[in-house]
């Protein structure tokens, strides 16, 4: 016999208590199960943005905030980056564990067969206008491919989610690049099943037809280090979002449209590009303290961008690998003076050092140092959330799926405290 009794909460209210179970994952803090609290007591929970509320149970990702912990299926991000490639990542998170060699060889083989566009979909792009940001057109194709294979939108089978999880994985780097060389005015590159996936992505964004193009090792190996680094991060904004529209047993290509568009909010994945900008409006070193005045001063409205982040009250363990990327990728290219880099530095210092980014625990976060990596590769900033979907595409779907296959998977339906107006009686329009 147990000599400890399971863990259990207990809330008393209008003369009522409620005993609520806690239950224990396996790493983390312990969370108070609160289904039973509106039968019992008849109350309802108030967590406004979910800061304190578990909205699912998942074995994909962990999260140490306070310690800067990042793991996936348990395994730290920065053995992931350094020692493992973008599919065997997606290949971990899709399944549970990292793949054999025949396993890799065959998930490669499998993504690769997937990777071409119905030519039918080329079309969708002359609907967009020209000046269109690649996030626009990135929400319109990756829902329209919904339209292009309702033979397999069966999500009660498992073959036709593996099929369609696929298929997502290798053509949303397809539909990344034409987004970009559509606003480009440049012809369409089609995928190359001989190159890597970041390799083919890099091949599919800036090779053209009228020269030879060939992919630096060096970047390729960037990219897959920045599309590991953003492949998922548990329950985000655009996940939850996902799997709010999952739910409801809608498609997974509407639904990781649907991610999509959360993603683009500059709060999220929007905020890369916004880094570039602020850097940009800053300008030079000495304009930094007026710049940190203005963000301390709340009537500003201004952040700093890439700073803080709603769960690392730390390091983001991705910026640290994404610093170091960063460097790697510009002694690659030559160049060895980025007055961005530099400004970015120094504005990390004097912030890190600043009581009021201190006590509120904000630190550098992914998307402080992403910009200016992708921006030396030669990425515009427009194209840097997409890059962001391509990555977390990954994510996205492992955790759709994970949903899906979970027993008893109900619609999601949070509660609301309503504040506005009681019942009242309509009065004719004449009459008001
Ligand atoms: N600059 C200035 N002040 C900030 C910043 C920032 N970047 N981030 C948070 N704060 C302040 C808040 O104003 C608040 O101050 P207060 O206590 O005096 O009111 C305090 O720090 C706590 O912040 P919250 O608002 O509770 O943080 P929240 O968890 O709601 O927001 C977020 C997190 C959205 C990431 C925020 O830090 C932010 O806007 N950062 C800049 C945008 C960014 O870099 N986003 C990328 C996130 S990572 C990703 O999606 C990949």
């Amino acid at each position: 016999m147990s000599a400890t009794a399971p863990a259990q909460a207990t809330i008393t209210y209008d003369g009522k208590t409620a005993i609520l179970p806690v239950l224990t994952g396996t790493l983390g803090p312990q969370v108070a199960d609160i289904r039973r609290l509106q039968g019992e007591l008849g109350l309802f929970t108030y967590d406004p943005a979910y800061g304190t509320t578990s909205a699912c149970e998942s074995k994909i990702t962990y999260i140490d905030g306070d310690e800067g912990v990042l793991l996936h299926r348990g395994y730290p991000i920065d053995q992931l980056a350094e020692g493992a490639g973008f599919l065997e990542v997606a290949y971990l998170l899709l399944n549970g564990e990292l793949p054999t060699a025949a396993q890799n060889a065959e998930f490669e083989t499998q993504i690769k067969q997937h990777t071409m566009l119905h030519e039918q979909l080329r079309h969708f792009f002359n609907g967009f206008r020209r000046d269109a940001h690649p996030m626009a057109i990135m929400c319109g194709t990756v829902g329209a491919l919904s339209a292009f294979y309702h033979d397999h939108l069966d999500t009660s089978d498992p073959k036709q989610r593996e099929i369609s999880a696929m298929r997502l994985i290798a053509k949303v780097p397809t539909l990344a690049a034409w987004a970009y060389k559509y606003t480009m005015g440049f012809p369409f590159t089609y995928p190359r099943n001989d190159l890597g996936y970041a390799e083919n992505f890099l091949h599919m964004m800036f090779a053209m037809p009228s020269e030879d193009y060939t992919v630096s090792p060096v970047l390729a190996r960037a990219m897959d280090r920045i599309l590991i680094l953003h492949a998922d991060h548990e329950q985000n904004a655009s996940t939850s979002t996902v799997r709010l529209a999952g739910s409801t047993g809608a498609n997974p290509f509407a639904c990781i449209a649907a991610g999509i568009a959360a993603l683009w909010g500059p709060a999220h994945g929007g905020a890369n590009e916004a880094v570039l900008k602020m850097l940009a409006e800053i300008g030079t070193k000495e304009n930094i303290p007026d710049f940190v005045a203005k963000v301390k001063d709340k009537n500003s409205g201004v952040k700093l961008m890439g700073f803080g982040h709603r769960v690392y009250k730390n390091f983001d363990p991705r910026a640290k690998i994404m610093q170091q990327t960063c460097h790697e990728v510009l002694r690659e290219l030559g160049i060895t003076d980025e007055p961005m880099l530099d400004l970015a530095v120094e504005l990390e210092r004097i912030a890190l050092e600043d009581p009021y980014f201190v006590q509120r625990k904000l630190y550098p976060n992914v998307d402080f140092y992403s910009g200016i990596i992708l921006k030396a590769m030669g990425i515009p900033t427009s194209m840097f959330t997409v890059l962001f979907a391509v990555a977390r595409t990954v994510g996205w779907i492992s955790q759709w799926k994970e949903m899906i296959e979970e027993p008893g998977m109900r619609i999601g339906r949070p509660r609301q405290l309503y504040t506005g107006a009681p019942k009242r009686d309509l009065v004719p329009l004449a009459a008001r």
